[in-house]
C-alpha cells in the first residue's frame, strides 16, 4: 500500500475513535472552549440556529467576559448596550449626547433612548441568521416589557450572581484593551505582555464611587426584570473562575437545542 493511502487509513481510524468530524480534524467542543478561554480564534461549535440569549447581572459580574467566550462558542452576535452607548458618546451622536451625563454619573440612561436602538439592531439580518447575545439589556421592567411587546423572546436568560464587595474589587481593577476589545483585570487577568499593558485603558465609570451608584441602580431594577422572565431565567455562581462559569453557561445553553 502507498504511503498516502496508509496516512488516509490512519486518519480515518482516528476520526472514528475520537468521534471527530470527518477529516476536519478539529477537536470536540471542549478543545474549542479551551481555545476560546485562551483567547485564540475558535470556530463556533454548532450552528446556533438563531439561539437567542440574554445575559444579565450586576456591574462587573462578568457579563462581558463571558460574552467573549460565548460568542466564539456559538457564533452569536454580541450586543452590549454599554458598548453601543460608549461608542455613541465617543462619536458625539445625538444618542451619545443624551446618554453622556447619565453614564458618567453611573445612572441608567432613559428607556426611550435605549429601547429603539436595541429593537432596531435585533431586527438586522445578522441577528436573525446567527442568533444574538444581549448583554446589559433589558435593565428595567419597561425595557423587558417592550421586548415582549415586540415579540422578542429569549431562549434563555442567564443571570450571573456575585456579591457586591467582590464587584467593587472587579470594577476598580478592570482594564480594557482598545485595540482588541479584550477585558483584563490587574489582579485576576493581567495583560500577557508589557506592550499590551502599556495601551490598557480604564472606563470613566470604573471608580468605587460610581460603581456604588451603578449597583444601587441594578438592585432597584433587577427584581422586576427577573419577574418578567420567571421560568426562563437561570442563576449562576459568578464568583468562580471564568472557565468554570463558562462551562456552566455552556451546559445550560447546550440543553436548549
Ligand atoms: P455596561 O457597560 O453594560 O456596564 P455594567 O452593566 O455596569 O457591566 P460592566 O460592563 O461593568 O461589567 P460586566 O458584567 O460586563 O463585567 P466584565 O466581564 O467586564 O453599562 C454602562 C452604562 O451604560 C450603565 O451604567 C448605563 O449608564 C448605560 N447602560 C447600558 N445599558 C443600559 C440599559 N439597558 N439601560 C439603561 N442604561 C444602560 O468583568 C469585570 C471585571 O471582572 C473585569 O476586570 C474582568 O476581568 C473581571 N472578571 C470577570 N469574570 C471574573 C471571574 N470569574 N473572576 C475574577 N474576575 C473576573
Amino acid at each position: 500500500m502507498q504511503l498516502s493511502s496508509l496516512l488516509l487509513l490512519a486518519l480515518a481510524s482516528l476520526t472514528h475513535a475520537y468521534n471527530l468530524p470527518a477529516f476536519g480534524l478539529r477537536g470536540g467542543s471542549n478543545d474549542r472552549a479551551r481555545s476560546a478561554v485562551n483567547g485564540r480564534a475558535a470556530a463556533p461549535t454548532m450552528a446556533s440556529d438563531g439561539l437567542k440569549v440574554i445575559i444579565c447581572g450586576a456591574p462587573a459580574s462578568g457579563k462581558g467576559t463571558q460574552c467573549e467566550l460565548l460568542k466564539e462558542q456559538y457564533g452569536l452576535v454580541h450586543l452590549s448596550t454599554g458598548d453601543m452607548l460608549r461608542a455613541a458618546v465617543k462619536d458625539g451622536t445625538e444618542v451619545g449626547l443624551k446618554a453622556k451625563e447619565a453614564m458618567e454619573s453611573g445612572k441608567l440612561v432613559s428607556d426611550d433612548i435605549i429601547i429603539g436602538i436595541v429593537k432596531d439592531r435585533l431586527a438586522e439580518s445578522d441577528c436573525k441568521s446567527n442568533g444574538w447575545l444581549l448583554d446589559g439589556f433589558p435593565r428595567t421592567e419597561a425595557q423587558a416589557k417592550e421586548l415582549e411587546a415586540a415579540g422578542i423572546v429569549p431562549d434563555k436568560v442567564l443571570y450571573l450572581e456575585v456579591p457586591d464587595d467582590m464587584l467593587i474589587e472587579r470594577v476598580v481593577g478592570r482594564r480594557l484593551d482598545p485595540e482588541t476589545g479584550k477585558i483584563y483585570h490587574v489582579k485576576y487577568f493581567p495583560p500577557e505582555s508589557d506592550e499590551v499593558a502599556a495601551r490598557l485603558t480604564q472606563r470613566a465609570d470604573d471608580t468605587e464611587e460610581k460603581a456604588r451608584v451603578r449597583l444601587e441602580q441594578f438592585h432597584s431594577n433587577m427584581k422586576a426584570v427577573e419577574s418578567c422572565y420567571a421560568g426562563n431565567i437561570v442563576k449562576f455562581d459568578g464568583t468562580t473562575k471564568k472557565e468554570q462559569v463558562f462551562d456552566n453557561l455552556k451546559k445550560c445553553l447546550d440543553e436548549i437545542k
